[in-house]
């Protein structure tokens, strides 16, 4: 990360504390996520303690502060999906992974994010799996879905 990560903070005035998000999100966009040296190496850059950064950068939904897996699901909790049964959902598809949201495993191969409104709520409930759409799904299907992941791998 390091040769990539100093050509993106040399981009942004050191000391100006204004670049702190739009740094944050050159930085995601690169890697996927913000690591402990991207957040200690921006602090240093705008002169903000690191404590601080990461304090504003958890403030926004956007930031992830682990790696995706190879297969990124995201679970709708909008409002229509959570009419629709989304909890039990997302329950399943953390039972099944064995993974809590916000997470990845340690294999790399799984990550789980709860999401809001994906923009499908006519189609709810909804998950997306690295980018694909999974429409009107029940419980029942969660299992046949995350199995053909597994063996795709
Ligand atoms: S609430 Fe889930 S797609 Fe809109």
């Amino acid at each position: 990360m390091q040769a990539s990560l100093d050509e993106i903070i040399s981009r942004y005035k050191a000391g100006s504390r204004e670049s702190l998000l739009p740094l944050l999100q050159d930085i995601q966009i690169e890697f996927g996520y913000l690591n402990e040296e991207a957040i200690l190496r921006v602090g240093q850059h705008i002169k903000l303690p690191s404590s601080k950064v990461y304090g504003i950068a958890t403030f926004y939904d956007q930031f992830r502060f682990v790696q995706k897996g190879k297969f990124h699901f995201k679970v709708c909790r909008g409002t229509s999906c959570h009419m629709h049964g989304s909890l039990s959902i997302l329950r399943e598809v953390e039972r099944v992974l064995n993974l809590k949201e916000g997470q990845t495993s340690r294999d790399g191969r799984f990550s789980l994010e709860a999401v809001s409104c994906m923009g499908a709520c006519g189609s709810a409930p909804v998950m997306n799996v690295n980018g694909e759409f999974k429409t009107a799904i029940a419980i029942q299907d969660i299992a046949q879905i995350i199995n053909f992941y597994r063996s795709t791998i």
